[in-house]
């Protein structure tokens, strides 16, 4: 059984053209996220999905059947959305079972259902509130319950946690983590624009920039295997750093000569047709250690030191001037600004990508 299959799917306003294409299998029970930058596409592909925007071009199934031309109501769809959307004026039992009183559902399972979804929320204390009297976290899992009451085929989220502070958002997010291992074949689909949120909850994830998709994927896939610079830059925290080189030497090995001179070999094959092409050299804040000998990546000056505790990132001038080389090193270090240091990485962890921004080999 599939849960949900998208060909082709294009979207229009007017002469602007917002999605380009979508193709898209996703599987019954999964966790999909999507993530991009704002304006890329993700709450419109989502709202197609829901049936609240029409399809300008391509196909939609849910479990097999056509739905391009079904309304929302009929498509076994719930969706919580980033403002709550809770009705104002009745309590929270109410607003969990109004779904239920309008498709005219007994009282007896109106009532079974709530308790249920307010037990596994932990809103069984506040069914009586109205929604002023909650937290935001509390709202938004009034808005989650009463997707849930509805027992849907398929539960949509578009950005349900951004309008929560950040420790509400940690502990929403593990809610929302462990509601998907209670609804196992409930397919989800969650937008986001928070990586944290993209890898810690997804099955796989979707990445979309200006209305295209750049690389489907588990996190850890996109992370350690980006398919292009895109996906690079946008997965992982501080971003992974990118430097402009040649490609001096092709084959089962490569080595390339970074911009500023030194040469670096990676374990990534390329074809003897690539030799002197411009290539990008990446290489991850979190993978780069000081150099201890003569094997290292760069050398420079460091400019800016954060400490972060945990961590400390250190900015390093001197390869591309104005474009510092983050690096990440665990705990508390004793290095100053004005220090010049030499980097080094492991070979396994080093990437590279061609000049149209595709990555080489693997
Ligand atoms: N009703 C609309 N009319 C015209 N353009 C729209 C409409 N809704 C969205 N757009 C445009 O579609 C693009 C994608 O928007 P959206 O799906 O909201 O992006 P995201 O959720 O990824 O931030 C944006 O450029 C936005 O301006
Ligand atoms: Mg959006």
């Amino acid at each position: 059984m599939t849960g949900l299959t998208l060909k082709e799917i294009r979207k229009s306003y007017g002469s602007v053209d917002v999605l380009h294409g979508i193709d898209l299998e996703i599987n019954q029970g999964e966790f999909i996220v999507f993530v991009g930058p704002s304006g890329c596409g993700k709450s419109t592909l989502l709202r197609m999905i829901a049936g609240l925007e029409n399809i300008t071009g391509g196909e939609m199934y849910i479990d097999g059947q056509l739905v391009n031309d079904v309304p929302p109501s009929k498509r076994g769809i719930a969706m919580v959305f980033q403002s709550y959307a809770l009705y104002p004026h009745m309590t929270v039992f109410d607003n969990m079972a109004f779904g239920m009183k309008i498709a005219g559902e007994s009282k007896q399972e109106i009532d079974r259902r709530v308790r249920a979804a307010a037990e596994s929320l932990q809103l069984t204390n506040y069914l009586d509130r109205l929604p002023k009297a909650l937290s935001g976290g509390q709202r938004q899992r009034v808005a989650i319950g009463r997707a849930i009451c509805r027992d849907p085929k398929v539960f949509l989220f578009d950005e349900p946690l951004s309008n929560l502070d950040a420790a509400l958002r940690v502990a929403t997010r593990i809610e929302i983590a462990r509601l998907n291992e209670q609804m196992a074949d409930t397919t989800m689909i969650y937008v986001t624009h928070d990586q944290v949120e993209a890898m810690t909850l997804a099955d796989r994830i979707v990445v979309l920039s200006a209305g295209h998709i750049e690389q489907v994927g588990a996190p850890l896939e996109l992370y350690e295997r980006p398919a292009n610079l895109f996906v690079a830059k946008f997965i992982g925290s501080p971003a992974m750093n990118i430097i402009p080189s040649t490609i001096s030497d092709a084959g089962a090995a490569t080595t390339i000569t970074l911009k500023g001179g030194r040469s670096v070999t990676l374990d990534i094959p390329t074809a003897a047709s690539e030799k002197g092409k411009t290539a990008s050299f990446g290489v991850r804040p979190e993978d780069l250690q000081i150099a201890s000998g003569d094997d290292y990546i760069f050398e420079g000056e460091v400019s800016i030191v954060e400490a972060l505790g945990e961590v400390t990132l250190l900015y390093i001038e001197g390869l591309v001037p104005g474009e510092p080389i983050i690096v990440k090193l665990p705990g508390i270090t004793d290095t100053k600004k004005g220090q010049k240091m030499r980097f080094a990485a492991d070979r396994s962890k080093l990437h590279l990508f061609d000049a149209e921004g595709h990555t080489y080999g693997r």
